[in-house]
């Protein structure tokens, strides 16, 4: 099973506050500049590359996961049928936006979606991650058959260690892939492409960093009584999240470190 829908803050904080329309690394190019208007530019490729991937014949697609809605439109437009699926919320009111009122959108974790019928494409944009890894395989053949093809593209821990820990081990996840029945056609490593979205990003987190500083600093001077209140009622929250935006974040935005933990790779899969 997976979470009961909830929104997802830092997704949509990416979304709200640098205006992202899709949520993944992107792929840069070496004449995309390396600030935001690049990981836009980068965004772009990466959902262009992706979507080429898709074999001829296909009509029906699922993308699983499948954000605000950004890849779902650009499939629309390039003839497919889409339907998205995403247990937040806030992504099933933006994918209508996105994609038109009479959008397919369902709301529900891909573990628990029982729609009753097959798709000739599943499609997961950087979210095999967030399922269970258990129920990955199983769940694509409940909803294909013969003939079908997975589509994908995500970052994959090169081997077991507590980086990234939500991430399938690459070979495991070649493993599970051939034992379901699907045969590799396509695979392309990236890894190198995806490093400028970290870079830029840890730029990112250091003024986020720095104004959180000046908040609590300018705080404590001009209210130091209410400060103290303040972190009476709410220390632990406020330590948890300083450890996530000091701690957690920069190793994970660490380009050097993901690059030698972590391989981020495009796939197409082929049902048997
Ligand atoms: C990193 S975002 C990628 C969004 C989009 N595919 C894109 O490329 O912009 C991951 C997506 O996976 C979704 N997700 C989280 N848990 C999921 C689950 N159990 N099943 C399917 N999707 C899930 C999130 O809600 C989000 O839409």
């Amino acid at each position: 099973m997976s979470r009961p829908a909830s929104t997802d803050e830092g997704l949509k904080f990416l979304h709200q506050v640098f205006g992202m329309k899709m949520l993944h690394l992107g792929l840069f190019t070496d004449e995309m500049p390396r600030d935001l208007h690049g990981v836009e530019a980068a965004q772009h490729e990466y959902t262009r590359t992706l979507i080429d991937l898709i074999p001829e014949g296909v009509e029906t697609i699922l993308d699983v996961g499948c954000g605000t809605g950004d890849t779902s439109k650009k499939l629309l437009e390039a003839g497919f049928r889409p339907e998205g699926l995403s247990p937040d919320p806030f992504h099933g009111e933006k994918y209508r936006e996105t994609v038109g009122p009479e959008s397919t959108f369902h709301l529900s974790g891909f573990e628990d979606l029982r729609p009753g019928r097959t798709y000739d494409c599943l499609l997961f944009s950087e979210s095999p991650q967030y399922i269970d890894k258990d129920m990955f395989f199983p769940k694509c053949l409940e909803l294909t058959r013969p003939g079908s093809c997975i589509v994908l593209a995500d970052f994959f821990q090169k081997d077991h260690d507590e980086y990234y820990l939500k991430a399938f081990v690459e070979s495991d996840f070649r493993g599970r892939a051939e034992r379901a029945g699907f045969e590799i056609a396509y695979h392309r490593d990236i890894t190198r492409e995806v490093l400028p979205s970290l870079d830029i990003s840890m730029e990112l987190l250091r003024y986020g960093q720095r104004i959180i500083h000046y908040g609590e600093d300018s705080f404590r001077r001009a209210r130091p009584l209410l400060w103290k209140i303040v972190k009476m009622i709410y220390g632990r929250k406020l330590a948890k999240a300083r450890a996530y935006a000091y701690e957690d974040l920069p190793k994970r935005l660490d380009s050097a470190r993901f690059e030698r933990k972590m391989r981020y790779a495009m796939y197409r899969l082929e049902r048997a």
